[in-house]
């Protein structure tokens, strides 16, 4: 290009500053498109640790909520507002079956029906007239879950192959990034920027692998997209799957890997909900699985990885001091510096912005499709157990006479993709005897 071809400088003053948000994909409040679709899934609202003797205050989806575990173990979700006149349920006592508002003693089951309305006789019509809002919740492995959503539509609970047959150590985790939730989660469908955030703006911050260039490339899932990632390392070609669950689950392989050996469908580190908090909070919870397989050098900090602590550098905003994230930023300067709602009116997308793009299509066609009428169906376990996902590394050898160019990179990563997305129907070790016998040999005769 020539420099005539370019804009002029200094067009800080003419530069459009200001622009509508995209209201459709971010604004998560009753009644918004996003957060009508958010409201039709099971999200994380707290990790089971948090639950101790009082009530906790806790936000999700811009409602404001009361978490607690009655004396009988059981854990109820209800409106802050009592329903009597409006004192919030924090200040609640907890009662062996629900809870007790402080004001005047009504006292709500774990499902908001009131058991008693405080001094009114035990035969007064005001229990059959009044229930406190609550929502269903369901308590896996450390986290509660909630579905906020219309109880005549509840989703099943949906266990992922990753989750139910890992054989890592799990842990929950949580981190808070004050951000809208759609910026936190589309970094997954971003890879490129693994390369200049993690690897050359601020040194590697992950495995020196990963700060190899790489060949990308996109596809579906029947439960949303994963990018596609090859590299050439050593005398191997690393293909990484990385996968987004709509609407807001992602899965991430082995955070160190090295990828120095041939492997095939190796599983995930971490799998979490970018959960939207309110229009610009973003709580991000889930688990860190932990195993030799993923971690031969022992690198993963299981005492660093609870509430709002994880064990890999540049998601928390008080980890380290300023000049410092200055000077090697991570994941959470880049999203919270995106302003609290990213406007995408105001970018310039490029093609490397093409997995962003996608992810953004899917999101809106499916929030389209819940608002003209279409039900959002469970996802197919295809008669497993679990549901299938598409999250894997699988390295193999090169056997080219050659070292690979783009070409032979992106031919290898779409036999990868093609023969994990192929296999979804299979057990997990048939599934990885197929892309063994799939992808093995990359670029043999
Ligand atoms: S406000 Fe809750 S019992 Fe009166
Ligand atoms: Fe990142």
């Amino acid at each position: 290009m020539t420099d005539d071809a370019r804009p002029a400088g200094f067009q800080g003053y003419h530069q459009v500053l200001q622009a509508s948000e995209d209201i459709e994909l971010t604004h998560v409040g009753r009644g918004t498109p996003c957060g009508e679709y958010m409201r039709r899934f099971w999200q994380p609202v707290a990790m089971s640790d948090e639950l101790g003797e009082l009530p906790l205050l806790v936000r999700l989806l811009d409602e404001t909520l009361v978490l607690f575990r009655d004396g009988g173990g059981r854990v109820g979700l209800l409106h802050r507002h009592c329903a009597h006149r409006g004192a919030s349920l924090e200040y609640g006592i907890v009662a062996e079956r629900g809870i007790v508002c402080c004001y005047h003693g009504w006292h709500y089951d774990v499902d908001g029906t009131l058991i008693k309305a405080g001094s009114e006789p035990p035969d007064s019509p005001i229990c059959a007239r009044v229930v406190q809002g609550a929502y269903p919740v369901h308590e896996h492995n450390g986290i509660v879950f909630a579905y906020l959503g219309p109880p005549e539509q509840k989703p099943p609970f949906p266990v992922y192959d990753t989750d139910q047959s890992s054989d890592a150590q799990r842990k929950p985790f949580s981190i808070t990034t004050p951000c809208n939730w759609l910026q936190v989660y589309e970094n997954t469908q971003d890879p490129i920027h693994v390369l200049h955030l993690h690897a050359r703006s601020s040194g590697v911050q992950f495995g020196v692998a990963s700060g190899v260039d790489q060949v990308l490339d996109y596809e579906e899932t029947p439960l949303g997209m994963i990018n596609i990632q090859t590299r050439h390392i050593g005398d191997c070609l690393w293909t990484r799957t990385t996968e987004s669950i709509l609407p807001n689950v992602n899965q991430t392989g082995a955070i160190w890997e090295e990828a120095e050996r041939p492997k095939f469908f190796q599983r995930v580190a971490i799998l979490r909900w970018m959960v939207p908090v309110d229009n610009t909070t973003t709580r991000t919870i889930g688990w860190r699985f932990l195993s030799p397989v993923l971690d031969p050098r022992g690198q993963d900090d299981p005492a660093k990885i609870g509430k709002e602590s994880i064990d890999f550098i540049g998601q928390t905003g008080d980890e380290r001091d300023y000049a410092e994230r200055q000077r090697q930023p991570g994941d959470y300067e880049a999203q919270v510096s995106q302003r609290p709602i990213a406007v995408h009116a105001l970018e310039n997308r490029a093609a490397s912005d093409a997995g962003v793009a996608r992810l953004r299509r899917l999101l809106r066609h499916n929030i389209r499709a819940l608002a003209a009428g279409n039900p959002v169906e469970p996802p197919d376990r295809f008669g497993l157990d679990a549901v299938p996902t598409y999250t894997q590394d699988t390295v193999a050898r090169w056997c080219g006479s050659a070292p690979p160019d783009n070409v032979a990179l992106r031919a290898q990563g779409r036999r990868v993709a093609e023969a994990v997305l192929s296999s979804a129907h299979l057990s997990a070790p048939a599934r990885e005897a197929h892309i063994r016998a799939q992808c093995e040999d990359a670029g043999g005769a």
